[in-house]
């Protein structure tokens, strides 16, 4: 019963070596989850830390925020795809053709095997609605230019988004059943927040159309990582 649940939490190893994420998976591995490779530690280990974590048995996620020309994220997509990683993600304000090209070389490559999911990343949520508009320059609030690219991305061929749990029910509203929600700023019930500001449960994430949870430092951080993975759930 809990694996099953464990199958929609996606770990974020932030951690700044393969050392620490191959520690943290052995201690989640048989749990069911999935693990995040992002930035810092992709940007350290490079590409191999992905077959490494694969080997374990845990489906990843590759969060590179990939953001350039359409021709350059095509190539970097059709390289990135030897690697293995379940779901990859682009920024969505790099536009239309962007992502319908990023989508054709995700279609390209998955062959026969369970295809790898593309998602958006829509508004960062460290960007206010005053930045946006202000620095930015973005004409309309932040609601509406998060489900507006969530839009945008769903018409280029993109699996899903990865937005705040906190606007989940409106684009689940938006962009209906099938489309991939991928929630970060979760804490369970019983546990600190950190630095993320507005959160939610896991069940009241599930509650209001997430497909998929991301959760750090709760488990990252904990003596028993396991543990704290198993009792995500208590309310
Ligand atoms: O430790 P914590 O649970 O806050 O980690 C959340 C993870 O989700 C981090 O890897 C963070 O970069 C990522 N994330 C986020 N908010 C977003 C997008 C990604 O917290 N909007």
């Amino acid at each position: 019963m809990i694996k099953e649940l464990n199958k929609k939490i996606i770990v974020a190893v932030d951690v700044d070596g393969k050392e620490k994420a191959l520690e943290l998976a052995r201690k989640l591995q048989g749990s069911g989850c999935w693990l995040k490779v992002g930035l810092e530690l992709y940007s350290i280990e490079g590409p191999a830390i992905l077959q490494e974590l694969k080997e374990l048995g845990f489906p990843i996620f590759l969060d590179l925020k990939l953001h350039d020309i359409p021709n350059t994220v095509e190539r970097a997509i059709r390289g990135l795809m030897a690697w293995g990683a379940d779901i990859i993600n682009v920024h969505c304000s790099g536009g239309y053709e962007m992502m319908a090209r990023a989508a054709e070389a995700v279609h390209a490559q998955s062959g026969n095997r369970q295809r790898t999911k593309l998602i958006g990343v829509t508004v960062l949520t460290s960007l206010s609605e005053k930045v946006l508009q202000e620095d930015l320059g973005v004409g309309r609030g932040l609601e509406s230019q998060v489900i507006g690219l969530a839009q945008l991305a769903q018409r280029a061929g993109l699996d899903g988004v990865v937005v705040s749990a906190k606007e989940a029910a409106a684009l689940r509203q938006a962009c209906g059943e099938d489309f991939l929600l991928v929630t970060p700023g979760i804490r369970p019930a019983w546990g600190e927040k950190n630095d993320q500001v507005r959160v939610m449960t896991p069940r009241e994430a599930i509650k209001v159309g997430s497909s998929y949870l991301v959760v750090g430092r709760p488990i990252t951080r904990a003596a028993d990582p396991l543990r704290v993975l198993n009792h995500l759930w208590d309310e």
